[in-house]
């Protein structure tokens, strides 16, 4: 089993361009299934989850040709609804491609969705959603099937804004018979990212980034070039290393706005963040501030920086209080950073971060993708020598993490 190995203190210095979005990339593809010829995306990142992706897309029956941050898929002759239980099970992400299994082919079949485990993770909102278009909902035996012959638009207040059924619902509506309105929908970038993308491809929707979304239904998608948005929260786990190492780094590739909820939160830690052209310019001097952070769907700030927060606010000044409102079961980092000397108590679904002096190095375990990158940036800034294990989750969304840290000066390293 493979392991990163770090020893603690040095401050990162230097330039790192930021890739592409996951959390875009992933619904791009899935989106992709919609349409006729050929697409090519730029900028999509050579993660673990998007090569995951591209051999659903595959098993579909698309065709699909990967080569560095370009990936080509022609959909054209998909030619089966069931989604194939390995890849569901590695990966939540995967019932995205249920909305456009269903309005391409009538019907859609995939196992119940895996992934990070953070909480019980429903897709009840994707459902009610399908069936507001007219599908029925099948169950059983594991898998959860959707049939609709023909989709028709449909009114959907979502109880919750969650990210991936907005998505979900937003791509089987586009080739739907009429309007769709998705009220309380999520407002993240990557579902205005997967908007731009389906309008470019034919798709009529207006008010992505909003909370209330208007598809009206197109007969046909075609196949589009398209170049995904940078990862904002690939460049939020930079600052945060930057900011615990007390270093000074240039993030590129950026779109400030998109991380203006991090930015803000950093800033009234005591870190230095300057906007320039296209990117960030970082600059941090210890000890941060402590201050409260509580994770909120977009604009707020985003649960998936919320593990990598957690660890410099474990050597800040003072006392943090840690709200997750996004995720019922996303501490599982707590353990770990404590076996780091953090001093952290849980308190139903918030976590009290008493600063300490300083952290020391432990053998320590991810959990998931983003616990991962937060143990990693707590041995940036340990004393002694972190040991992470269970790696491959941070592969799930970061791409060559050590050898850009390296770059910047830290010393790490990755082995059996
Ligand atoms: C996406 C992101 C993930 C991020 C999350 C929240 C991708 C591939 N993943 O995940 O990195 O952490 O947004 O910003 O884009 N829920 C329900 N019923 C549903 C769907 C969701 O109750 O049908 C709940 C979830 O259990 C969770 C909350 O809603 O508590 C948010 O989930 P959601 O916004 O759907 O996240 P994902 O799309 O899975």
């Amino acid at each position: 089993m493979e392991k990163i190995t770090i020893r603690g203190g040095n401050p990162l210095k230097g330039t790192v361009k930021i890739n592409g979005a996951k959390n875009s990339a992933l619904p791009l593809l899935a989106a992709s299934l919609l349409t006729l010829g050929k697409n090519s995306f730029r900028d999509v990142p050579m993660l673990e989850d998007v090569a995951t992706k591209c051999q659903l897309l595959s098993a579909l029956g698309a065709k699909v040709e990967t080569s560095q941050g370009i990936v080509e898929v022609n959909a054209d002759n998909i030619d089966t609804f069931e989604t194939p239980y390995d890849l569901v099970r590695k990966m939540r992400a995967s019932v995205l491609v249920m909305g456009p299994l269903l309005a391409r082919l009538g019907r859609a079949r995939v196992s119940l969705p895996g992934g990070c485990n953070i909480g019980t993770r429903p897709i009840d909102l994707h459902l009610k959603g399908f069936m507001a278009l007219g599908a029925e909902i099948i169950m059983g035996h594991g898998y959860i099937e959707a049939v609709a012959p023909q989709l028709t638009g449909g009114r959907i207040y979502l109880d919750y804004p969650s990210v991936g059924a907005t998505e979900n619902i937003m791509m089987a509506a586009t080739v739907a018979q009429g309007t769709t309105t998705i009220e309380n929908a999520a407002a993240e970038p990557e579902i205005v990212d997967l908007a731009n993308y389906l309008n470019a491809a034919g798709a009529q929707i207006r008010g992505a980034g909003t909370n209330l979304i208007r598809i009206r239904g197109v007969e046909k998608l075609v196949g589009r070039e398209y170049t995904v948005i940078p990862d904002r929260i690939e460049t939020g786990t930079y600052i945060a290393a930057a900011a615990i190492t007390g270093g000074e780094l240039l993030l590129e590739n950026v779109v400030s706005d998109h991380l203006k909820p991090v930015v803000a939160k950093y800033q009234e830690m005591g870190v230095q963040i300057e906007e320039v052209e296209r990117g960030l310019k970082v600059n941090s001097s210890l000890p941060l501030a402590a201050v409260d952070v509580k994770t909120l769907p977009y604009p707020g700030f985003p649960t998936d920086m919320q593990a990598q927060t957690m660890a410099l606010l474990a050597l800040a000044r003072g006392t943090s209080v840690v709200t997750e409102s996004v995720f019922e079961n996303r501490f599982m980092h707590v353990a770990e950073l404590k076996r780091m000397n953090a001093s952290i108590k849980i308190d139903g679904r918030s976590a009290v971060v008493e600063g300490v002096d300083f952290l020391s190095a432990a053998q320590v375990n991810a959990s998931d993708l983003r616990a991962g990158a937060a143990l990693v940036i707590a041995g940036l800034a340990a004393q002694g020598v972190t040991e992470v294990g269970n790696v491959h989750h941070i592969d799930r969304g970061y791409y060559r993490l050590v050898e850009n840290l390296q770059s910047l000066g830290a010393e790490i390293k990755r082995g059996v």
